[in-house]
C-alpha cells in the first residue's frame, strides 16, 4: 500500500493481526501490506493487551493508526494479544465484526524461537539468562509453568477468542507454509479479508543469503530484519523429544477446535 493524501485519515482497523508471537507476524503484516487497499500499523500497537495502554481509550488507539483512503482496510499487529486474558472482550467491545488473523507454528519450535529472542534481548542489556533447559525442564521433566511453554499451547488462548467471536471470524494462517512458500497463504487471506487480488508471485523472490522470502514492490526490495529468521539456541534431541510428547495432547485439541491439523512435532 502506498500513502496518499486526499480524504485520507485514520480509522481503526478492520483487521488485527492477534499473534502468536514468534510465528511469523511481522512477515505477514509486510505482506498484507503489499496489497493496495492495505495500510499497516508499523510498530506493535498493544492497545488491547495493557491496561496502560487501554485507559488511554479508542481516540488514542486510532491515532496509532496510519493513514487510510475510503475503502482501504487498516491492519494492525500486535501479538500480545493472542495470550492476554482481557484481550479478546475488549476487541470485541471495540467492534464486534473486526476480522482476526492468527498466525501459528509448530508450538516446540516457537518455543525456542520464543527463549532465543528473550535470550537475544537479556544479551544486549548484558544481562545474564539460563540456558533453555535450565527453564524449560524441572526434575528432568518439561515443566508446565515456563512462560514460553505456556504461549505455546494455542488452544487455550484461541478458547477464549472463541468465546467471543465466531470461528469464521478468525482465519488461520499457516506460519510454516509462509516461509515456503508466502504467495499461496496470502492469497488465502486476501480472500478471507474480502479483498480483490492484487498480491502477486512476483512480489516474493527468495533471498539466498537470507535463508527466506524477501519482498519486491514497486521496485523496492525488502528483507525483514536480522531479527527474524535468526539460528536457534540449541536444545538436546532428548528434551526435544519431550517437549513434541509434551505438545501431542494440546496440539490435538487446537486442531480439533480450528477443524484442521499440521504436521508438527
Ligand atoms: P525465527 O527467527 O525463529 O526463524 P515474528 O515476526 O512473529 O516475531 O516471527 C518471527 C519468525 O518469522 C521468524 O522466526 C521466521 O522464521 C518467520 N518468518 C516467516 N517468514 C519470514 C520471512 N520472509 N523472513 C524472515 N522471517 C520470516
Amino acid at each position: 500500500a502506498t500513502p496518499s493524501s486526499g480524504n485520507a485519515t485514520q480509522r481503526l482497523p478492520g483487521a488485527i493481526i492477534i499473534g502468536v508471537r514468534k510465528a511469523g507476524t511481522r512477515a505477514l503484516l509486510e505482506m498484507l501490506n503489499l496489497h493496495p487497499d492495505v495500510e499497516v500499523a508499523k510498530a506493535e500497537v498493544h492497545y488491547f493487551n495493557l491496561d496502560e495502554n487501554y485507559r488511554r481509550g479508542l481516540d488514542w488507539y486510532r491515532a496509532q493508526m496510519p493513514l487510510s483512503r475510503p475503502g482501504q482496510l487498516t491492519v494492525e499487529k500486535t501479538p500480545g494479544y493472542f495470550t492476554a486474558p482481557l484481550a479478546p472482550g475488549r476487541v470485541r467491545r471495540m467492534d464486534g465484526s473486526v476480522r482476526l488473523l492468527l498466525i501459528v507454528r509448530d508450538p516446540a519450535e516457537r518455543l525456542v524461537s520464543d527463549y532465543t529472542q528473550v535470550l537475544h534481548n537479556r544479551q544486549q542489556r548484558h544481562k545474564p539468562y539460563q540456558p533453555l533447559e535450565e527453564l524449560l525442564l524441572r526434575q528432568g521433566r518439561i515443566d508446565p509453568g515456563y512462560k514460553a511453554l505456556q504461549r505455546s499451547l494455542y488452544h487455550q488462548h484461541l478458547g477464549r477468542w472463541l468465546a467471543h467471536f465466531p470461528r469464521e471470524q478468525v482465519h488461520i494462517v499457516d506460519g510454516e507454509a509462509l516461509i515456503r512458500d508466502p504467495f499461496p497463504e496470502l492469497r488465502r487471506a486476501e480472500r478471507f479479508l474480502e479483498l480483490p487480488p492484487r498480491i502477486s508471485p512476483s512480489n516474493f523472490y527468495f533471498n539466498a543469503t537470507k535463508g527466506f522470502y524477501c519482498l519486491l514492490s514497486a521496485g523496492h526490495d525488502k528483507c525483514l530484519d536480522e531479527s527474524k529468521g535468526r539460528p536457534h539456541a540449541p536444545l538436546s534431541a532428548a528434551a526435544l523429544r519431550d517437549l513434541c510428547r509434551f505438545f501431542r495432547e494440546p496440539n490435538r485439541r487446537f486442531f480439533n477446535m480450528v477443524g484442521r491439523s499440521f504436521s508438527w512435532c
